[in-house]
């Protein structure tokens, strides 16, 4: 790479816009969507789709809702010819969709074009020619001047064309491609020169396509660029101003939303941002999108599971794991408190259905498109405490107190970190297990008695110390305070009970109580300890004991 890039790359240039109108706006409404999917099966695809593959994933986008669809290029090879002569021959486009066709303006081409549409019931002729300077000089050699000439005699082959459809309802659409490219004042006076041979009216309007055909700037450039041509270009009434974005700066989804807030009206794209090169905008994104702020977006993705698996199985491509909505893992949460805050939010969903959707990291309900929330529950070494001690709770019912889980989680992250891998919940118990409940050394408890006399409490116990045998007694207002008198009798420095608590173990082997304590020791510092027991007041015995030996 360059030190210094600007000495081989520019900036973009920004549109002078300076009362620009679509940062004020939002988006109420789903635009016109139009399916480019089955148009590159020769651009985007190592391996075309057949006609077959056409077919179903051309049923597929009419399941979803998609009224528009671009069927391919029917001049450019005999796949699209075919697949779209099969369409029209075999009835296979229900009445309200529009079957659009790409044609450049060639009039050999056209005439290609024109024949495929044969008796077809709605179809969108689509003429393109690229415009920006970078085209006009290195690609094509031609003048502005030229390059408007190129795009009047495609609008007049087709024009001429029309008669030959009757019984077509046809629609008019014109691209000046790689239009987010060109000076915006040209663009308009190209599409302008479509516009006079074409002569679209209100009730009879045309589509005119502003393709952000290889991103070149940020999207609010390409929205400036979209509200310059819809407020200055002539007869606006009489056009469906259109965007197509790619996906060159990663932003294709945010150049047709801002699109659409500068004033477009419809949007091609395809399902999952499949697309030659980094690929056209993700239709499914933008659509659950609008979805997402209660919009209803006119697609269907209630079965987005097998939309995926036929999309995949068509065109050979996979959906990544991270994709918006439909990436296997943008429903699975992993941490420990994602997790709790995702049940805490459902639970509130379920409990009261009326309020909107509020669920901490799920922007929408995944069972809408048809798909499942799931936890995986495993720790590894950048775990937090909350993700330990809810792995502990949601798993084996252990509710480690909070300061216990301070303790507790960075033990288990470090031991984490020395296997260099993720641990299960049964792994994690293992290890709370190992550092608190088992420990035996240097104290081992053997046996614990006590009695109670005007309100003094009596203890006497039987212990391991180091293997030998310790037996001391002692006396306070509860059994751990006489615990705590006994081991001073014996000389073990003083420590003090901190803090106290204990539940009963759901259920399982144990079918029994644990007790949580913390002890503080005369130089200040403070331990946990842990005991299971059948008797919840060995259980605690045998947490200070823990704590001790943890000291
Ligand atoms: O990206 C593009 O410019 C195109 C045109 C043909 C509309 O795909
Ligand atoms: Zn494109």
């Amino acid at each position: 790479m360059h030190k210094n890039p600007s000495k081989k790359y520019r900036p973009f240039p920004p549109v002078a816009l300076p009362d620009r109108q679509w940062p004020d706006r939002v988006l109420t409404r789903a635009p016109v969507w139009c399916s480019v999917d089955l148009r590159d099966g020769n651009q985007a695809l190592a391996v075309p789709m057949n006609v077959s593959q056409k077919l179903e994933l051309f049923q597929t986008l009419v399941k979803i809702g998609f009224k528009e669809i671009e069927v391919g290029f029917p001049s450019a090879s005999n796949t699209e010819f075919t697949f779209n002569r099969r369409l029209i021959e075999e009835d296979r486009a229900p009445g309200d969709v529009w079957l659009q066709v790409l044609v450049q303006a060639r009039e050999d081409l056209i005439e290609r074009t024109v024949e495929s549409l044969a008796g077809a019931k709605r179809a969108i002729i689509h003429l393109y020619n690229s415009t920006s300077p970078a085209q006009r000089r290195i690609v094509f050699g031609l003048s502005k001047r030229e390059i408007i000439q190129v795009a009047v005699r495609g609008a007049t082959w087709i024009k001429e064309r029309l008669p030959r459809l009757k019984g077509t309802e046809v629609m008019l659409q014109y691209s000046p491609e790689s239009f987010s490219g060109t000076e915006v004042e040209f663009a308009k006076e190209v599409s302008e020169a479509v516009m006079d041979i074409w002569r679209p009216t209100p009730k009879r309007k045309m589509i005119l396509n502003l393709p952000d055909t290889v991103e070149v700037a940020m999207p609010n450039v390409y929205a400036d660029q979209i509200e310059w041509v819809c407020r200055n270009i002539k007869n606006r009434d009489s056009l469906i101003i259109s965007v197509h974005t790619h996906n060159d700066r990663n932003t294709g989804v945010a150049a047709t939303e801002l699109g659409l807030l500068a004033g477009a009206e419809r949007v091609e794209g395809t399902l999952f941002g499949n697309g030659e090169r980094t690929g056209n905008l993700d239709i499914v994104t933008v659509a659950l999108n609008l979805y997402q702020h209660g919009i209803d977006p006119k697609l269907d993705f209630a079965e987005l599971n097998s939309i995926i698996e036929v999309y995949e199985r068509c065109t050979g491509m996979t959906v990544p794991p991270r994709q918006p909505y439909a990436g296997e893992l943008v429903f699975t949460a992993f941490s420990g408190s994602h997790q709790d805050a995702i049940r805490k939010g459902l639970n509130e969903w379920k409990n009261d259905r009326r309020k909107n959707w509020d669920v901490p990291y799920l922007t929408i309900d995944p069972a809408d498109i048809g798909r499942e929330y799931r936890e995986v529950i495993r720790v590894n070494s950048q775990s937090g405490k909350g993700g330990v001690a809810y792995l502990l709770e949601s798993q084996f019912g252990i509710e480690l107190p909070k300061e216990m889980q301070r303790e507790f989680g960075p033990i288990a992250n470090e031991e984490v970190d020395r296997l260099g891998r993720e641990v299960t919940a049964t792994e994690l118990k293992q290890m709370f297990w190992r550092e608190y409940v088992e420990r035996a050394t240097p104290w081992q408890l053997k046996k614990f008695e006590t009695e109670s006399k005007n309100g003094v409490v009596r203890c006497r116990a039987k212990l391991l110390r180091d293997g030998k045998t310790v037996e001391i007694s002692g006396e306070g207002n509860g059994p751990l305070a006489a615990l705590v008198h006994g081991f001073g009798k014996i000389g073990v420095p003083r420590f003090e009970i901190m803090a106290y608590s204990e539940h009963a173990l759901s259920s399982g082997e144990e079918a029994a109580a644990i007790a949580y304590i913390q002890i503080k020791l005369a130089n200040g510092r403070t331990r946990w300890g842990a005991g299971v027991d059948t008797n919840i007041e060995l259980a605690s015995v045998r947490a200070v004991v823990s704590a001790l030996n943890r000291s």
